[in-house]
C-alpha cells in the first residue's frame, strides 16, 4: 500500500470510529487538528507521514470516555496500523505520540516520550483548545458533562495532580485558568506559537465580556 492508500484507509476508519462522539471529539475535531498539523508541519523539518497518523489517531478512543482507560487509544491504533502493514518502527512512533501527548499527561511530573513529530500533533491539538473553537468547545463538553457554566463561589485550582484534573466537576470557566489560557506559554513550534496568542486574546476578551454581562446591574 503506499501512503497516501494509508492516510485514505486511515480516515475512513476514524470517521467510523467517531461516528457518535460528543462534538468537540468527534470528526471535524480530527480535521481541523489534522489540517494545523499539516500547517506546522511545513516549516520544520520532520516525517509528515507519522504526523499526519499521529493526528488521524490521537482521539480514538479519549480516556475521558472510556472509564479513564488511557491505554485503549494507542492500543486501537496500534492493532489498526498493524492490519495495514506498516512498519513497526513508525507504528511504535506514532503510538508514543498519542500515549503522550495529552495536557493531563503533562501534569504527572513524569518524564514523557518526546519527538518533532509529537511536538507538531500537540501543537495541532492546543491550537484548537483554544480561540473560538476552543471555548464552543470547553461549553459542549460542560454541557456534556452537566456541569455549570460560571460558579463565582468555585475558584480556579491551579496546582491540580492529574487525577484531580481527570475527576474535577468544576464549572467550565475555571477550565480556562486551568488548562486553556495556559496553553500559549507551552507550545513547541514558532508557527505554533503565532498561531496560538491571536486565539489567547480572543479567549481573553470573551471572558472580559463575559464577566462584564454576567456582572450587569
Ligand atoms: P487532553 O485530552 O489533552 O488530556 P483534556 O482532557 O483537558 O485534554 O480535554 C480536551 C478538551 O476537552 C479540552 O480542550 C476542552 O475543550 C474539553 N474539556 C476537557 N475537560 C474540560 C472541562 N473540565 N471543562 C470544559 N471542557 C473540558
Ligand atoms: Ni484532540
Amino acid at each position: 500500500m503506499t501512503q497516501e492508500q494509508i492516510i485514505t484507509k486511515t480516515i475512513q476508519f476514524v470517521k467510523k470510529e467517531l461516528q457518535d462522539a460528543e462534538s468537540g471529539h468527534d470528526w471535524f475535531h480530527i480535521n481541523r487538528v489534522y489540517k494545523n498539523a499539516l500547517t506546522i508541519a511545513k516549516e520544520e523539518n520532520i516525517d509528515t507521514f507519522v504526523v499526519q497518523l499521529a493526528a488521524l489517531l490521537h482521539d480514538i478512543a479519549d480516556s475521558k470516555f472510556n472509564n479513564g482507560d488511557e491505554n485503549i487509544g494507542p492500543q486501537k491504533a496500534k492493532l489498526f496500523l498493524e492490519s495495514l502493514d506498516v512498519d513497526a518502527m513508525t507504528i511504535n512512533h506514532i503510538v508514543q505520540i498519542i500515549a503522550n501527548m495529552s495536557f493531563s499527561k503533562s501534569l504527572d511530573n513524569k518524564e514523557l516520550f518526546n519527538s518533532k513529530e509529537l511536538q507538531v500533533v500537540q501543537d495541532a491539538d492546543r491550537l484548537d483548545a483554544i480561540g473560538a473553537i476552543g471555548i464552543a468547545r470547553a461549553f459542549n463538553y460542560g454541557g456534556y458533562k452537566n456541569r455549570l457554566m460560571y460558579d463565582p463561589k468555585i475558584k480556579p485550582n491551579l496546582n491540580q495532580s492529574k487525577e484531580a484534573y481527570k475527576k474535577s466537576k468544576a464549572p467550565t470557566i475555571n477550565h480556562f485558568y486551568e488548562k486553556l489560557l495556559l496553553l500559549k506559554d507551552r507550545m513547541n513550534t514558532k508557527t505554533g506559537k503565532k498561531l496560538a496568542n491571536e486565539r489567547h486574546q480572543f479567549m481573553e476578551a470573551f471572558l472580559t465580556q463575559f464577566y462584564k454581562e454576567w456582572n450587569a446591574e
